[in-house]
């Protein structure tokens, strides 16, 4: 983490500057003495928001990167100055973000920067949020050969451990005993068992009922019998980006002893081909006790959910629900890579959730639930068809979802557009998992906090 500066030697200093104060260009370099500085416009200074500042330091902190930089002093006078320690914590975090690497398995490691603040460290806050978008990160990008869904199980309750949040992990036995036949059905796909993790975080008062964040932890997607072709199985070890983002809220929640109850339940399995597997056409049944039509193998995420869904209802009591997925790709041809869609039953709800994606500075994208799209996944054989029937994709699968809801306040998010990125759609991401949802998830459960 950063260290204050000591006017110790530094090749470089990064700062900003709004166009008030003569920044006419976006990038300038002036040179006095020994240390350089890379000055970065911020824009008008009426318009700088925490999410302006994150991006002009992660910009300048790439361009130093790309200059050949080793020590570089951030100084965040002008973020401070505009926004107070917000600033300084965005100026840390875009830099952070930045210069985020993923696990490599190269023979030879590259060598880090050396990086210092001038004045003014950034917040234990801010820290702790950085670290668990790149704990994400990290997860997200890690090979599903590293990552099957005993080691996701693993990493994670080990992690929550450390900073007292109470674990379990469900095994497929247990699964079965509990009737969570969708769960399984498409956990049976594979050789590596699937499991159930649970995360149990008690900040907040004891009869105080914990929101429930149920993450899709699909290790590998290949799509089943309904293959994927190779064109799309790029990412596919990404299908966990909603597991990776409920827990990276969660231990921030955690680290900040936020006065909140939160409870993530992550079904994880991977999507594969066993001579068994399900096939389109089979009817399943569920822990709720409605059955589903296979339509599509590929659609396997909503399956686990339904489960998973179900079972944070009636077996850990959740009041609130949140069910966060690269779920659709229907989603990427709507709001492309930098928005997400989600669907809300509950105003109230929603509106927590838009205030903390603008504190974030992540962008959603509401969705509609129109009756008609609901009779797109009735089926002819039982309750519910696994795929629509008449497009729209990204609604109707969390309309499938919201069928096991239970009439619980319930809202429901699609990244698979925003949790990877080919090329950064933002200065502060790097090729590869974004971290998608963490803050935004963090600040909506420390809003909750606050109306308890
Ligand atoms: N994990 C995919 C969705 C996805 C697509 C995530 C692209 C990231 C990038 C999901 O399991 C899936 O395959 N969904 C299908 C559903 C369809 C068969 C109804 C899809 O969107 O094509
Ligand atoms: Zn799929
Ligand atoms: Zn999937």
């Amino acid at each position: 983490m950063l260290k204050l500066w000591n006017q110790e030697a530094a090749d470089w200093r990064l700062a900003l500057r709004t166009e008030t104060e003569g920044a006419g260009s976006r990038l300038s370099v002036e040179a006095d003495g020994k240390t350089a500085t890379l000055w970065v416009g911020l824009g008008d200074a009426e318009t700088v928001t925490a999410e302006t500042v994150r991006r002009a330091a992660a910009k300048g902190i790439k361009t130093l990167k790309g200059l050949g930089a080793k020590t570089v002093v951030l100084d965040p006078a002008a973020a401070k100055t505009l926004l107070e320690q917000d600033g300084v914590d965005a100026m840390a975090q875009g830099v952070a973000l930045a210069l985020y690497r993923p696990r490599s398995w190269k023979t030879e490691e590259q060598t880090d920067m050396t990086l210092y603040m001038a004045s003014v460290l950034p917040s234990e806050e801010s820290n702790s949020l950085t670290e668990a978008i790149c704990l994400a990160r990290d997860l997200v990008n890690c090979p599903a050969n590293h990552l099957v869904p005993a080691d996701l199980a693993r990493t994670m309750t080990e992690t929550a451990r450390t900073y007292g949040v109470e674990t379990e992990i469900i095994s497929a036995e247990q699964a079965r005993a509990l009737g969570m036949e969708a769960f399984l059905t498409v956990g049976d796909s594979a050789g590596h068992a699937p499991c159930l993790i649970v995360l149990r975080y008690r900040g907040g008062a004891p009869d105080q009922a914990p929101i429930g964040l149920v993450g899709k932890g699909v290790t590998c997607d290949t799509g089943g019998y309904c293959l994927k072709p190779a064109s799309s199985m790029k990412g596919i070890k990404g299908d966990m980006a909603g597991a990776a983002a409920v827990f990276g809220a969660l231990l921030a929640l955690a680290r900040n002893k936020v006065p909140v109850n939160a409870t993530v339940v992550i079904p994880s399995v991977e999507n594969r081909i066993a001579p068994d597997s399900f096939i389109p056409g089979d009817v399943i049944g569920s822990m709720s006790g409605k059955t589903i039509e296979i339509g599509n193998t590929d659609a396997e995420g909503r399956l686990i959910l339904a489960d998973a869904i179900t079972y944070a209802l009636r077996k850990e009591g959740v009041g609130r629900v949140l069910d966060i997925a690269t779920l659709t790709g229907a989603v990427v041809g709507m709001f492309g890579f930098t928005t997400a869609g989600f669907l809300c039953n509950d105003e109230a709800y929603c509106t927590d959730f838009m205030e903390a994606a603008a504190v974030s500075g992540e962008q959603y994208w509401r969705l509609p639930a129109f009756d008609e799209y609901r009779k797109m996944i009735e089926s002819p054989v039982a309750d519910v068809s696994n795929v629509s029937n008449d497009g729209c994709g990204t609604i109707t699968a969390g309309l499938f979802l919201e069928t096991f809801t239970e009439s619980h306040p319930w809202l429901h998010i699609d990244i698979a557009g925003t949790a990877w990125v080919d090329s950064p759609k933002w200065e502060y991401q790097t090729n590869g998992a974004t971290g998608a949802a963490v803050t935004t998830l963090y600040h909506l459960c420390k809003a909750m906090a606050k109306e308890a």
